[in-house]
């Protein structure tokens, strides 16, 4: 029994903090893929020092095409924005 929680314990140890690495490793990610998109035309800390909820995000993101952002993909814009309200949420 003794040989079965210890198996156990150590799969679930290993299955979790490989999870936690892939969830870095995606935030990473975005966080190039935001520094790529976002930073050409202005400062990132531009982006860093607000706080907002996701729609105003998306508003924003919207609004830089307006200043001449090229269109982003959609699987660009939703993990910006994922990243976005989750780092820089409200
Ligand atoms: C083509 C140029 C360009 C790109 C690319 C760009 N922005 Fe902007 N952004 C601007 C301009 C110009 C302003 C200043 C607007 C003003 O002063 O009214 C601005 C301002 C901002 C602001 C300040 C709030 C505001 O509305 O003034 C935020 C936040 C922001 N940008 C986020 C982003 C994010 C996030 C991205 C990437 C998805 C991005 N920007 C990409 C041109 C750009």
């Amino acid at each position: 029994m003794l040989k079965i929680i210890t198996i156990l314990t150590i799969y679930l140890t290993i299955s979790s903090s490989s999870l936690h690495a892939e969830n870095k490793s995606i935030d990473s990610k975005n966080k190039i893929l935001l520094k790529e998109k976002c930073s050409s035309c202005h400062s990132l800390k531009i982006i860093y020092q607000q706080r907002l909820s996701k729609s105003r995000w998306e508003e924003i993101i919207l609004s830089m095409h307006k200043h001449g952002m090229t269109k982003l993909t959609k699987s660009d814009y939703i993990n910006i924005i994922k990243y976005l309200s989750k780092h820089y949420n409200q």
